[in-house]
């Protein structure tokens, strides 16, 4: 069995972000969130993985996970010319998984528990496609399966206007080769991409055998700024303290606070779930719950909590404890000087202040 694993797209609701940083590299919990898709593909025995990139990820993505050796993996890229849809992602993957079964998970979707029992299930059985469910108040974001009393996939819905069922598509999936015919048939959308939604119809249409399994552990699809703050928590609430770093006399170190190698604390407050990353130096600050602050930052002279902080950026001051924020790289959050009470700010585009 293969894994392939989507990391291209066009990423328009995590801007600014994704102008400069490719959306599945932007860190939970201090690593990149495509490496927890990775992590869990070998986890499950998987080894052999494609991953899809776009022209502007590509360099990035590579950068990062590299050859896969580091991951215990043996890793394949493809570049897909363009976001022409999930399913043409399978359509360009069909050389990389020939005859085989394989995971296709979304690089942005992020689980809490693994997919230990859904990839042994899938092995095992005698399904040509499962896909995994997550029972929601209010799916109509995304796409919502119809089951059948004996829990067979009848009918998938994109995005319904009306409730039509609890059950929400996740984004890993696990076909069998029919699903290349598939992809090879169907049309793109009216929004031009070839859908995932359809190619699984396809195959329920076809009678094949397409099976759901429900999630009950944590899972988000880390695609917006609230998503990956929500990912962070869910990381932070498991991980246990560790200290790699110095602690001055003067700071205060509560719960549990992960501090990387490098990592200074200097008459400061890290009250934790907390992870502060490598090299990075806390200084005459007060750092709260559910936070994490990525390699090579400065935090100085200000309050932080549940925010995210990606890395070599620079907070030295503000007016107000900083709370529920996703912070870029190389930013600046300085006092502004001179004897008015203003605000100076050099926002790019697409970016969110509340002040
Ligand atoms: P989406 O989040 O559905 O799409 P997107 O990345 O274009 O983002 P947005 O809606 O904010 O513009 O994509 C799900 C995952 O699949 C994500 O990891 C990107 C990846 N993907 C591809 O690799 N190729 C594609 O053609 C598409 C549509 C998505």
């Amino acid at each position: 069995m293969k894994g392939l694993i989507l990391s291209g797209g066009k990423g328009t609701r995590l801007r600014p972000f994704t102008y400069t940083g490719t959306k599945q590299l932007v860190p939970v919990a201090n690593k990149p969130v495509l490496f927890y898709a990775i992590e869990d593909l070998v986890e499950a025995g998987i080894t052999e993985i494609g991953i899809i990139v776009s022209p502007e990820t590509g360099e990035q993505v590579k950068a990062a996970v590299g050859d896969g050796a580091r991951f215990g993996a043996r890793i394949e890229y493809i570049t897909q010319d363009a976001p022409k849809g999930i399913a043409h992602g399978i359509k360009i993957a069909q050389t990389f998984v020939g005859a085989d079964k394989f995971i296709l998970f979304l690089g942005d979707n992020f689980i809490r528990d693994g997919i230990v029992p859904q990839v042994n299930a899938f092995r095992d059985g005698a399904m040509h496609a499962q896909i995994i469910l997550y029972k929601l108040d209010d799916p109509s974001s995304m796409g919502v399966a119809i089951l059948d009393d004996a829990g067979r996939v009848t009918r998938l819905v994109e995005k319904p206007k009306q409730f039509v069922s609890p059950y929400g598509v996740i984004g890993i999936y696990m076909f069998d080769p029919h699903v290349f015919e598939a992809v090879n048939s169907i049309k793109p959308s009216a929004r031009g991409e070839l859908e995932i939604t359809d190619t699984i119809q396809y195959l329920i249409d076809r009678k094949l055998n397409v099976r759901a399994h429900l999630l009950t552990g944590g899972w988000i699809d880390t695609g917006k700024m609230s998503d990956i703050l929500e990912a962070n928590r869910l990381v932070l609430d498991v991980l246990g303290a560790r200290n790699d770093g110095q602690v001055d006399s003067a700071s205060i170190i509560e719960g549990r606070v992960v501090l990387q190698s490098g990592a200074v604390i200097v008459n400061s407050t890290i009250r934790g779930p907390v992870i502060i990353g490598e090299r990075t130096r806390i200084e005459n600050a007060f750092v709260g719950p559910y936070t994490s602050i990525y390699h090579d930052c400065l935090v100085q002279n200000c309050e932080i909590e549940n925010s995210v902080v990606l890395e070599q950026s620079a907070i030295t001051g503000a007016p107000a404890r900083i709370a529920d924020s996703l912070i870029g790289r190389n930013t600046e959050i300085a006092r502004a000087g001179g004897r008015t009470r203003t605000i100076k700010l050099m926002i790019g585009d697409y970016s969110k202040v509340g002040i």
